[in-house]
């Protein structure tokens, strides 16, 4: 079992990227399996529905989210529009969707969950470790695959190094930034972030002026996305059929060209 992960979907230049290329991506990598992570993909908030279903409809088989989940509150209440919207299990509110989803690919059971980190981040209604560990007696799987949300790259190492005999993969989202040290532990596909899908020429998909403006010279500004071409940020777990561990990972990366 082939599953493509990418990360952060940030504004329209990163949701246009993904759609115009998650086909391609597909057919490229030999993926049966594709999970995104949409949280950004709304202005850089959040997501809406009419956006899940357009990554769904582009070849997302599950959309995950993070700490912007309901920043966009119509989604609270269009929920039940977007069955395999995945939340993060551990920040309020707690009733508003499913912190994870089951799917049926190539006769396995593929879980696709979600957990927020505790360093750095919005309040967490219970820390990860917790969190994880009271999900995993309700999940029936084959495959269980986690979007770790979060800023420090030690706490989502060590959450890995915690359920790595108990799930497939532990993916990290939220820095923005592709970090290079995609390994196999025990069986389970760790990276402690796979990057973002949003603009190349920002700050972490942000418009730089703006950011640079509002932080150094302390004037009032609107959060902006930068536009421009978007790079895509990603990875692809390898599953062996038998055992339905992984042993593979591999991190992908696709550029803008420099002229664009
Ligand atoms: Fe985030």
């Amino acid at each position: 079992m082939k599953i493509l992960f990418l990360g952060d979907v940030v504004a329209k230049s990163g949701r246009e990227a993904v759609i115009r290329n998650l086909s391609n991506m597909k057919a490229e990598t030999g993926a049966d399996f594709v999970i995104v992570n949409g949280e950004n993909a709304a202005h850089g908030k959040g997501i809406t529905a009419s956006i899940y279903s357009r990554l769904t409809s582009a070849g997302a088989d599950v959309v995950t989210l993070g700490n912007h989940a309901f920043s966009k509150k119509e989604i609270i209440e269009n929920m039940d529009l977007c069955p395999r919207l995945v939340r993060p299990a551990n920040i309020e509110p707690a009733d508003a969707g499913t912190p994870f989803v089951v799917a049926e690919c190539g006769g396995k059971r593929i879980a696709v969950v979600s957990i927020m980190c505790e360093a750095f981040m919005m309040p967490v209604t219970m820390p990860p470790y917790e969190a994880m560990s009271r999900l995993l007696p309700e999940i029936d799987a084959d495959l269980i695959i986690v979007d770790l949300h979060g800023e420090s790259t030690g706490e989502k190492m060590m959450f890995a190094r915690v359920f790595a005999d108990r799930v497939t993969a532990v993916i990290g989202t939220h820095t923005h930034v592709q970090t290079a040290d995609e390994q196999i532990i025990d069986g389970c596909a760790f990276i402690t972030d796979v990057g973002m899908c949003g603009p190349f020429n920002s700050v972490l998909g942000r418009d730089a002026d703006e950011v640079i403006s509002r932080y150094v010279y302390k004037k009032p500004s609107r959060y902006t996305p930068a536009a421009g071409p978007s790079l895509i940020c990603g990875c692809l777990i390898e599953t062996d059929e038998k055992t339905n561990r992984a042993i593979r990972i591999v991190r992908m990366q696709k550029r803008p060209r420099q002229s664009d």
